[in-house]
Formats: structure tokens, sequence, C-alpha cells
């Protein structure tokens, strides 16, 4: 694209996603509304440059390529390949998509740091810390677990309580534990660099009111600006997955000190690519291009804080605005894997065209930085009746007649000027809604001309016409308005259905169509054949993915649910929690003893599940139970008593045959209770 006057020159970025785990429709609230916003830029003819990448870096994917047997780098690799597609599959069309574990990314993170501290805004100090002694490694305060100094409830976190909410140093928890190994911890000095935050107060305070940010951020950031702000740590000891620090053997930067300079080094290494781009002209502390940061309401101190003090101490160019929205609920409720709900990029994609979320996400979303839901049925119920009931319904309505009547050629009349110029007069409106990101309001004017353009094309009823005679001519005009006042509805849908558009394109046998193509209409033109550009949803699809959401638990963690079973006495998870009355045969049909668990261990290779071995009396069992998500140190059931179902058919599942189950309440991920029988009852022991 050449460059004019009035062309805009604009970077943008969403949030990178962390390289240890899929895509769900959560994140892609982001990466959806960041992209529609980069295609009505480029749409309008600015240069606008969408870059992105992997979060490679950090201990938690240090651990997780340990426990599945590879390199970070291939645990890395693996990710980057899955999440590529997903975003790919949802039309979100970056220009480049790179990884924080790469060459730019060192330099620049070196570079920014180096000069940090040449300015004097880095300090070093000795911290204490807990130590895993058997893992050899210092441990975060997630990785650390005992019991609660405030109320006494048993493994908590280290630095909060979920039992009383209280916040506490992990020293200060009893009995603490390593999460990672088991082993209890010890005390462990060590250097620390940290970044001196607070030497950038004024400019803070300045920056966050400047317009960068919107008014509920920027007020919550006073807050934080008010009470004083404090140096951050910024390094982590080995063994890291990161960036060791220049001239600090065995010191790593802390995984949030990179991962924003994945911004800068993912358009680095598109630069190397893409000669006309200078990395200079955006990233100079002169630069006159405009750079915006699309990121969840849970990470705006990360980049309304750190990283313009970041950007400033190390002479770059600041955000010109950093976009925060928020989360993403389904059916009210934050999304739930046991209700089917937490539903990732790659499930949806498996039952659903990706332009459905697209558009909905669009209709649903604010300037605010609210929750969004994701309610199912409405959703449904949206798609259907706004885009296939009243977008593709105009050119199906239409483009037959013009086939059958004027071998596909729309004629030059327009018999209803007042409805193009209606069109034409809108048409600012909503540019400058999608410009401030009111993609609802866009939506929602879009849709109004919409029924305008259905309600005269019901009025006039060119099907009626046909049928008369001597009305060929006003026939034709009126489709042929009404495909014009359809080509219309595409472009403005354009950032929110790229395939759709390129459907119509296809269709109206027209070169791909610019936010100025609204400016004309089509005369004596001849079309392609029509054919239909989008369907219906069936809600049986939306059903299916459901189901296919609970399935990506491993089948095993339907044994949660196992009272639900054991009262039923098949073995299989009903639907319902409560179900149909069963007769007392059925229900005396089930062996139901106390079993105790001598041993407890995770599965190699398995995300939810524990293998138990139950001593039932006279017998051992082996029963894989789908309770790791709420026991995190399977060790910690070991000498506990359960309750266990005997006579189930043995199950082959891909780890092993699991002989019966455990019991346990609860809806799934943490909250899963396994059920024990009072103190005194012996292994074997029948329920009665
Ligand atoms: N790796 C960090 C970001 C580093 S940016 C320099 C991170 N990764 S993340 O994978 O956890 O989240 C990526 C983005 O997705 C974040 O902006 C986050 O707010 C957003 N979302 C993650 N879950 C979400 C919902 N359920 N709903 C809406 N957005 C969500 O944070
Ligand atoms: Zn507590």
């Amino acid at each position: 694209m050449s460059q004019n006057a009035s062309q805009r020159q604009i970077l943008v970025t969403s949030a990178l996603p962390y390289a240890n785990g899929s895509i769900h429709l959560g994140h892609m609230l982001e990466y959806i509304q960041t992209d529609m916003w980069v295609r009505f830029q480029k749409l309008r003819g600015n240069q606008c440059i969408y870059v992105c990448a992997d979060d490679a870096h950090g201990s938690a994917i240090m651990l997780r390529a340990e426990k599945e047997g590879i390199t970070p780098e291939q645990l890395i690799d693996n990710v980057k390949a899955e999440h590529s597609a997903d975003f790919a599959d949802f039309l979100v069309d970056f220009d480049n998509y790179h990884s924080t574990h790469s060459e730019e990314n060192r330099e620049l993170s070196s570079l920014i740091y180096e000069r940090l501290k040449e300015a004097g805004h880095i300090s070093t100090r000795s911290v204490t810390q807990y130590f895993d002694p058997e893992k050899k490694m210092f441990l975060a305060d997630r990785f650390i677990k005992g019991t609660c100094p405030k109320c006494a409830a048993e493994d908590q976190y280290g630095d909060n309580c979920e039992k009383c909410g209280a916040t506490y140093e992990p020293t200060e928890l009893k009995d603490p534990r390593s999460a990672i190994s088991g082993a209890t911890p010890v005390l462990r000095d060590s250097k620390h660099f940290f970044f001196r935050l607070q030497d950038f107060s004024d400019m803070l305070k300045q920056w966050t009111r400047g317009g960068a940010l919107q008014e509920s951020v920027a007020n919550k950031i006073s807050e934080w600006l008010d009470s004083g702000l404090h140096e951050w740590d910024i390094s982590r000891d080995a063994p890291y997955f990161g960036f060791e620090i220049p001239g600090e053997p065995g010191k790593y930067f802390y995984v949030w000190l990179d991962a924003p300079v994945g911004y800068m080094a993912s358009f680095k290494n598109l630069c190397a690519r893409r000669p006309e781009l200078s990395f200079d002209a955006y990233w100079n502390a002169d630069s006159t291009a405009e750079l915006y940061h699309f990121i969840g309401k849970d990470i705006i101190n990360f980049h309304t804080l750190f990283w313009p003090a970041m950007l400033e101490g190390a002479n770059f160019r600041k955000p010109t605005a950093v976009h925060v929205h928020g989360y993403l609920t389904v059916n009210g409720q934050k999304m739930s894997k046991s209700r089917g709900t937490f539903i990732k990029a790659r499930t949806y994609l498996e039952h659903l065209s990706p332009e459905y979320l697209r558009y909905y996400y669009a209709a649903k979303l604010g300037r605010g930085v609210e929750d969004l839901d994701l309610s199912l049925d409405d959703f449904v119920q949206k798609v259907n009746s706004d885009l296939v009931g009243k977008v593709v319904n105009i050119a199906s309505r239409c483009a037959g007649f013009i086939h059958k009547g004027n071998g596909g050629v729309m004629v030059a009349a327009n018999p209803a000027p007042e409805l193009t110029d209606a069109f034409a007069k809108a048409a600012p409106g909503i540019a400058e809604a999608y410009e401030k990101r009111d993609f609802a309001r866009a939506m929602r004017d879009i849709m109004g001309l919409a029924d305008k353009a259905n309600a005269y094309i019901a009025d006039k009823a060119p099907w009626a016409l046909n049928k008369q005679e001597g009305k060929e001519a006003e026939v034709q005009a009126i489709c042929s308005l009404g495909i014009n006042l359809f080509r219309q509805l595409v472009i403005f849908l354009k950032p929110v259905l790229p395939r759709l558009a390129a459907d119509a394109e296809a269709f109206l046998n027209v070169p791909e169509l610019t936010w100025t193509s609204h400016e004309t209409l089509l005369a004596d033109h001849q079309l392609n054949p029509f054919k239909p550009l989008l369907t219906r949803i069936e809600p049986a699809r939306i059903e299916a993915m459901v189901e296919a959401s609970k399935e990506d638990l491993e089948a095993a963690a339907t044994e949660t649910a196992a009272a639900t079973a054991v009262a039923t006495g098949n073995g299989e998870l009903t639907k319902e929690p409560i179900g149909d009355e069963i007769d007392f045969n059925t229900f005396a049909a089930v062996d139901l003893r106390v079993a105790l668990i001598e041993k407890c261990e995770f599965v190699e290779g398995a995300d939810k599940l524990l293998r138990l071995t139950l001593d039932i009396g006279d017998a051992k069992r082996n029963v894989f139970s789908g309770i790791k998500s709420a026991y995190p140190e399977p060790s910690k059931l070991e000498g506990r008593l359960t309750l266990y179902v005997a006579n189930l058919a043995p199950r082959k599942m891909k780890f092993g045959v699991s002989e019966g189950m455990v019991l346990a309440a609860g809806p799934g991920g943490e909250d899963i209770y396994l059920l024990s029988p009072d103190a005194g009852a012996k292994p074997g022991q029948r329920v009665k």
C-alpha cells in the first residue's frame, strides 16, 4: 500500500497468550475485537500493523514441559502451531505472530534493561525466599502451600487463603510445603534486581490522565499512584525458562519484564520482511505513529504502569492508548468445565462458523471494561435474526429476480434515493463508532439500515409485482436497489465478517470493497450466481459444542459425579444431577464400600487424573479419578478413608484399567470434595 498524507501509521497489539495452554472463547473476545478494529483501519486505507506473539517464558512453562517429558522449546513450538491455527481459523489476521523466546526479544529486552540501568533505574538487594531443597529452586507464592495463619484452613496457597480471604507472606504459612515436590521449603537469600518504578510517578500521573486510558481504568490507576509506587522485582533465579540478565550469570528476567517487549520484538521481526516498515519510525521517542495495546482487565498494571515506565526510561515512545476489556462469561456465569461452557477455540470451530461469534461479540462490545456475557440462546437468536434474517436475506430475496428477469444485470434506475441517502448519511457515524471501539453501536446502526432495506422490499413486494404484467422494469429497479443496499451493508460489516464480505464480493462481481466503496452504487452491472452466504445456526450445533466441551475433560473426570452414576446404577454420568426415581433394588445393586486410600499419585500425561490404590479390606483396587484439580498434592490423600463403588464394570482407559469408582461431590475444577465415612469405619465395610 502506498503512503499518502492523510494515511495514519498505526501499530496494534493484543496481549500475548501464554504458551502453556489452549486458546478459549474468553481469549477470543480480545483477539476478535482487536482484529475487527485493525480490519476497520485497513479498510479505511490507513497503514495499520497488527502484531502478536506467544508469551513463552516463566516457571509454569518450564514445569509443564518437564511434566510432559519434552524441552520447553518443544512445548512452545507445539503450542505456537496450535495457537496460530486457532487464530487463523477465527479469521484473526495478524501481520506477524512471533514468540517472546526469540533473538529480537532477547536483544530488545537486554537493550531496555541496559538503558534503564545506565539511567539509574535498576537497583539490587538481597531477598529472602522459600527454596525447594529437592527441586533446588526458589518457589513463587503459588508453588507454596500450607495452613492459613489466620483461620488454620489447610492446603492454602502461599499468598492468600481461599477460606477466609486473608493475605499474608508465604513465610507466615504454617506447615509450608512445596506444591511441586511436597518437600518442606527452607529460607534462602538471593540477590534480586529491581526496576525503580517510583522514579516515574510524575510521568505516569500525567500519562494516565492524558487520554491514553478509559476513565474507569484511569481512576483505578490513580488509586495505585496515590498510594505510592514501589520498586518492581524483575529478576528470577535459575532454574528459569527465560533470558539471562546480561552480565549476571544465573539471574533471569522475570517473564513480565520481557513479555511486553515481545510487542516490539514481533514488530522488529516483521520489519525484516517488510522493507517499507521502519522500526525506528514506530518506536523512537519522537515517533508520530500511533501505538495501541488491547488487553484484558486482569493485566492493567503491567500495561499502564510498568510498561510505559520501561519505555520512558529506555528512551522509547509510550503507547498512544491502552484499550481494556472485561471478561467473558457464558450463560451469565464464569466459564465452567463441568457445565461445558469452558469452550476452547478449536471445539467451537469444530461446530460453528467463526463469523457467528465475531458478529455476536461485535454486537455486544462497547467501550467499557464490563464483562461480556455469551448467552448461548441469545447468540443463536441474534445471529439468525440479524445476519441471516436481515442482511443475507436482502440478497437472497433480490438476486433471483435479477438473474431470471434480466440475465443477472443490475439496472441503473434508483427508485428510492431517500434510502441510498440514508445509508450514505449513516456511514460517518458507523465509522466513528468503529474508531471508538463502540462495536455495539456500529452494529446497531448497521442493523437499523438493514431494517430499512427490508421494510422497503417488503413494502414493494417484488414477488407480487413480478406476477403482474408490465411491472418488469419496476421489479428490476427495486431488486437492483436491494442489491446495492446489501452491498453497502457488506462494506460496513466487512471488519466483522471478512469471509462473508469476500463471498459477497465474488457474488457482486466486484474488486475488493474498501470503506469509500460505499460512496458509489452499482449500475448496469453483471452479477455472478447467488450462493447462500450464511446459514442459520441450528441449536443442535450448540448442544453438540457444549457436550464436546464436557468431553474435553478426560472421560474420568465424569467420575467426580459418581454419586449420580450410582443413583442410576449404570456407571454412566447422566445429564441431570437429580435424575428420575429408581426402585430400591436398583439402588441395592450398588456395592458401596469403605476404602482406604493406600497410595495416590499423578498419572504421567494426564491433566485431570490421579491414580489411587485402594485397600478394600480383602483386596487392593486400582482406580483412576478425575480429581487432580482439587488435590494438587496427591500424597495428602494417602491414609484417608473414602467411599468406593466395588461392582462397577472395570473400564479401560488410556492410562490403564480403572476398577470401580470413588465418590466425590462438586461441579469440578477445584470444587471437588472426596466423600469420607466418619473415623472408625474399616476398609471393606459395606455401606448400608
Ligand atoms: N501472557 C500474558 C499477557 C502478556 S502481554 C505482554 C497473559 N496471557 S493470557 O493468555 O492469560 O491472556 C491473554 C489475554 O486474554 C489477556 O489480555 C487476558 O485478559 C485475556 N483473557 C484471558 N481470559 C479471558 C476471559 N475469560 N475473558 C476475556 N479475556 C480474557 O495474560
Ligand atoms: Zn484462612
